[in-house]
């Protein structure tokens, strides 16, 4: 091993290594960076004492500050809950017309009963509600059973001809098939198919309309389900036909077809399905998506 010496150009000490006549020298390490790494094992070394580290034998050393990541996200989620739980308490025992008044509760409602609305209703009421073919828009101001909160919460409760023989709360009634049990002749069919689009404002054969009218308030009863001026009736569910919203068609044969042999919607009742405060969420949501009826 040759001695340690200085060498001449740089006067660094070499470190007394020597390969062929090239030796190393010793250049000590910048002391920024010395203190840096002094700092970090301090650091290190604190960290190892605060929070859950060494293992022992039957457990682990738990940390001076008694905490962890996981401690604090069972707290918060802790904190949710009961925030979460107070609000559905409230749902479940205040009125609609109260939760409707209060701010922070309807908010709550309304994302509750959209996040309900996706999972129970769009597959019939589509995204948003807008109803499909045989399936009423809920967005809108037409209603066919009413569109008061009161309304709304019977319909989604009870449904509509759920199950009447067991369901005596549910919604029915009944359109009779003036064609298929020949309550009303043939003609009569064509002129009241004509009056219907007359209520409505299409294009119609005026003196068909015109006898038409008299089996819409005599012959048939319409009126007695569809209102005189055809503005519907939302006791029976008899929807309004002098519009240009339709359930089920708004063509002239479309027309015929439902006068002829009618169909008849089918609602599930939610009752013991979904428990009281979603059903209350469910009507805020759908009150409020544009058509609701009142405050
Ligand atoms: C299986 C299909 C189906 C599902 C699922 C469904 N509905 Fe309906 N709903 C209907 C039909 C059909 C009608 C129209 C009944 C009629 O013709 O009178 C209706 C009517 C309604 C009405 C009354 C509309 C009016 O104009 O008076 C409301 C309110 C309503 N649904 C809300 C809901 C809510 C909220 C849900 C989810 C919890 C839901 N529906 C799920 C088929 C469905
Ligand atoms: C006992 C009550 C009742 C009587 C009487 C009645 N309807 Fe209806 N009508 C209904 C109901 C209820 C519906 C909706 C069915 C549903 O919601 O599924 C309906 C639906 C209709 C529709 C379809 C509306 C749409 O939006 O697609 C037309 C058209 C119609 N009725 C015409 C008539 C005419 C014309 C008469 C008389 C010849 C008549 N109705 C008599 C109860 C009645």
């Amino acid at each position: 091993m040759a001695e340690r010496e200085r060498d001449e150009v740089t006067g660094t000490e070499t470190t007394g290594h020597e390969w062929d006549g090239i030796r190393e020298l010793d250049t000590p390490l910048p002391r920024w960076w010395l203190w840096t790494f002094y700092a970090t094992i301090v650091w290190g070394v604190g960290y190892m004492l605060a929070y859950p580290s060494l293992p022992l034998i039957n457990t682990n050393y738990k940390g001076f500050l008694g905490t962890t990541n996981r401690m604090q996200l069972h707290q918060e989620l802790k904190e949710v809950n009961t925030a979460r739980a107070e609000k559905l308490q409230q749902l479940e025992n205040l009125s609609l017309q109260d939760i409707r008044q209060n701010d922070e509760l309807f908010q709550f409602a309304n994302r509750m009963g959209a996040a309900a609305f996706k999972v129970n209703c769009v597959q019939c009421h589509q995204a948003g509600g807008q109803g499909a073919y045989g399936y009423p828009n809920l967005a809108d101001d037409d209603w066919i059973w009413g569109g008061t909160l009161e309304d709304i919460h019977y319909s989604i409760t009870h449904g509509i001809r759920y199950n009447p023989d067991t369901n005596e709360e549910t919604r029915t009634s009944e359109m009779p098939a003036f064609g298929k049990d020949q309550i009303l002749e043939p003609a009569q069919i064509d002129a009241v198919v004509e009056y219907v689009l007359k209520l409505s404002g299409q294009e119609h054969d005026a003196k068909k309309a015109e006898a038409g009218q008299t089996v819409y308030m005599e012959d048939a009863g319409c009126n007695g389900c569809h209102g005189d001026k055809g503005e519907g009736i939302k006791d029976v569910g008899g929807p309004r036909l002098n519009d240009q919203i339709w359930l089920f068609g708004g063509t002239r044969e479309e027309i015929r077809a439902q006068i002829f042999n009618p169909k008849h919607g089918v609602m599930p009742a939610w009752k013991g399905k979904l428990d009281k405060a979603t059903i209350k969420a469910l009507t805020i949501y759908v009150h409020s998506l544009g058509g609701g009826v009142g405050s």
